[in-house]
């Protein structure tokens, strides 16, 4: 081998390793997007303490990312807040505003949305109660402290 292809060889190497790097890095943040470690909702029922980081793990309670950002989505990278689609609809309004960035008026008119809260209650009670989570008696304070 001539030093000019040894050269031009160490050069594909190089752009061929970088190339290798920057697949390597965007695949691997495709596979951590960032997520809450823990939620403090406050309102007038009292505080509710939301572990989403012991719910999401493997470690912890196990549950997938779909099991509670329900509604299809472009990547896991941008799941939403549940107010953004579970809204109270203003008079006159069919649908939320955010409904419109991802489907057409006439696909959706006649889907039923449910309030912000109702939406928590419902899914966050809905699997304690599938999986035996938490005690029948004293049901709101076991979520809602002081
Ligand atoms: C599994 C956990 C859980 C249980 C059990 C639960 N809640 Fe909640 N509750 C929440 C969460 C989370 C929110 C916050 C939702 C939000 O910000 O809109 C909330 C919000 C509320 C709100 C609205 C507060 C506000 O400021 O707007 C009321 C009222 C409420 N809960 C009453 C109750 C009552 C009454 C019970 C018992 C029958 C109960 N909750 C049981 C988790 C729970
Ligand atoms: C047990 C139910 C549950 C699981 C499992 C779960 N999440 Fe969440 N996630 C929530 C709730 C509830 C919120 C708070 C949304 C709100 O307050 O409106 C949230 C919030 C988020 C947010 C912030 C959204 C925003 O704009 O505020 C991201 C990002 C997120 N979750 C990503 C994930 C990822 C990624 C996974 C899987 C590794 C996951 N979640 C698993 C329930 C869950
Ligand atoms: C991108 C929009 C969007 C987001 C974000 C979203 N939802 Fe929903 N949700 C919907 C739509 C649309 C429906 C009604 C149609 C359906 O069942 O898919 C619904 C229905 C529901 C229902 C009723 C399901 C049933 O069986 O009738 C619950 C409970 C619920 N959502 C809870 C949540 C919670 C909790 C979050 C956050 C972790 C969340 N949603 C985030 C769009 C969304
Ligand atoms: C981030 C984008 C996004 C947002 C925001 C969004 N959706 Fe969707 N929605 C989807 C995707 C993706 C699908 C699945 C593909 C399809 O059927 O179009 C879907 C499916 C649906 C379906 C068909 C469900 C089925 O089982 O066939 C309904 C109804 C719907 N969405 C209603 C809503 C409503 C109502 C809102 C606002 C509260 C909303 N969506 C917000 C992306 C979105
Ligand atoms: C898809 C299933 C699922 C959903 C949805 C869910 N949880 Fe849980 N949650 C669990 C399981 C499983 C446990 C563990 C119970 C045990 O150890 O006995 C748990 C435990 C808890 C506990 C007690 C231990 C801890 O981690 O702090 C609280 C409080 C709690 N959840 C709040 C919530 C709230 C608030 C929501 C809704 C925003 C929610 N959960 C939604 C499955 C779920």
């Amino acid at each position: 081998m001539t030093p000019k292809k040894e050269l031009q060889l160490a050069y594909g190497l190089i752009i061929i390793l970088f190339l290798v790097g920057v697949i390597s890095y965007a695949g691997f943040a495709a596979k951590t997007p960032d997520q809450p470690v823990r939620i403090m909702y406050k309102g007038v029922a009292g505080k509710v303490l939301f572990d989403h980081k012991t719910h999401a793990s493997e470690a912890g309670y196990g549950l997938s990312c779909s099991d509670c950002h329900h509604h299809p989505e472009d990547e896991d990278t941008s799941l939403r807040a549940c107010g953004d689609c579970h809204q109270a609809l203003v008079e006159g309004q069919e649908f939320p505003e955010s409904c419109t960035e991802c489907h057409e008026p006439d696909e959706i008119e006649d889907s039923e949305i449910i309030k912000k809260t109702d939406a928590f209650h419902s899914q966050c009670e809905e699997c304690h109660q599938e999986s035996g989570a938490g005690p029948e008696e004293n049901r709101c304070s076991w979520c809602h402290v002081s």
